[in-house]
């Protein structure tokens, strides 16, 4: 991984708040401490039902997640890569129960949240905090920041007015939104990208999270102000000891933020571990592809990139071999007959691809 506070993605002057760029990592305390993770999800799917309409076009089912598993630890960042409509959204989602997974379980702090309700679901809530990729679409456009930030205070019916008003400014304060009294009166049309990504940010965080789910959260920034909102997560999550899913298809932000990454391809993870393995050794042809779309800049990160073939539309989930294999430059005949699994193929890093699994022959 890249050294600690350099930053890679871009060197340009953050929106307001300067000194949040190179800000030395804190060294987290828990490291190996609590090893429960604060989420976990075991074979996660979500099948989207078609239309079976005499009306309209039959429609097939969209298997838009497929056996998804993956786990955040405290303090650590997962990051999720892949390209457009691969499932990182729906994926965040059902973490998140805004989405009701079709199977598999959901467990916050070990324990089993996949279908809860009520009183135990408004109190998981409390512990997530959602940042998405538009700031502009997640404001209402007709309240006041300091009211969209305090609104998730109002909903769980935390403190009273005036305590709510302290904790907006002081959050305002800590995601880099000085001074509190000129913002806390402001309604989004003033402010930025960057600035309203910011209070997006102030607004995830209002109730104490434990883990954070961000959605791309910069890519629909200037490129000026993303390394501002990158660094403010960076720091929130050392603070904080939060949990974080970061979802980025730009896998130079990934190797700045991550402690692990997955790589998703057609609703399934592809490859996973910690993030210097995966973007440095890029086991998967599709995490190399990737990178060849996305260089990394560090050297001692490379080797040769292989260009992906073809696009999504020509990939099918429904393949019965890899489905990769389609677009995949190293593909052999066990590819297209045989799906492979994820296996581990180092510590911690896993990989579903028959190049490396041992008992598989690719070309012959
Ligand atoms: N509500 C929905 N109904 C039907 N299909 C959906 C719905 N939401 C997402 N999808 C489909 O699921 C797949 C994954 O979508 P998504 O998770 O948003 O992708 P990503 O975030 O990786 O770009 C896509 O094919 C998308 O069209
Ligand atoms: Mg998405």
């Amino acid at each position: 991984m890249k050294a600690e506070g350099a930053m890679p993605v871009d060197r340009q002057p953050v929106d307001n708040d300067p000194e949040l760029l190179g800000l030395p990592v804190a060294q987290r305390s828990d490291s190996n401490a609590s090893r429960t993770p604060v989420i976990e999800a075991r074979e996660l799917t979500k099948v989207f039902t078609g239309s079976k309409s005499i009306f309209r076009r039959n429609v097939d089912d969209i298997r838009a997640v497929t056996k998804v598993s993956l786990h955040v630890d405290p303090g650590s960042v997962l990051g999720l890569a892949g390209e457009s409509g691969c499932g990182k959204s729906v994926t965040a989602e059902m973490l998140a129960k805004l989405q009701e997974p079709t199977s598999g379980s959901i467990s916050y702090r070990g324990e089993d949240i996949t279908h809860v309700g009520g009183a135990r679901l408004s109190t998981f809530r409390r512990k997530v905090g959602m940042v998405f990729q538009s700031p502009f679409d997640s404001m209402n456009p007709r309240w006041k920041i300091a009211d969209a930030i305090s609104e998730p205070l109002r909903i769980h019916k935390v403190g009273d007015r005036s305590e709510r008003r302290s904790a907006v400014m002081e959050m305002l304060e800590r995601v880099g939104l000085r001074p509190a009294e000129y913002y806390i009166e402001r309604y989004p049309h003033e402010l930025s990208g960057g600035e309203l990504q910011r209070a997006a940010v102030a607004r995830a965080l209002i109730l104490g999270p434990d883990l954070v789910i961000a959605d791309e959260p910069t890519t629909m920034l200037d490129v000026s102000v993303r390394a501002g909102i990158l660094n403010l997560l960076k720091r929130m999550r050392d603070e904080e000891n939060l949990a974080m899913l970061f979802i980025s298809h730009d896998l130079t932000t990934l190797s700045y933020l991550c402690d692990r990454v997955a790589i998703m391809y057609l609703g399934r993870v592809v490859e996973m571990g910690p993030a210097a393995g995966v973007l440095g050794e890029r086991l998967h042809p599709y995490t190399n592809a990737l990178a060849a779309a996305v260089p990394l800049e560090d050297p001692d990160l490379i080797r040769p990139p292989v260009p992906i073939i073809g696009d999504l539309s020509s990939a099918s989930a429904t393949t019965q071999g890899c489905a990769f294999a389609p677009r995949c430059p190293a593909g052999g005949r066990v590819c297209e007959e045989e799906a492979p699994e994820l296996l581990e193929v180092r510590e911690g890093h896993y990989v579903a691809c028959h190049l490396h699994d041992d008992s598989k022959v690719v070309k012959q």
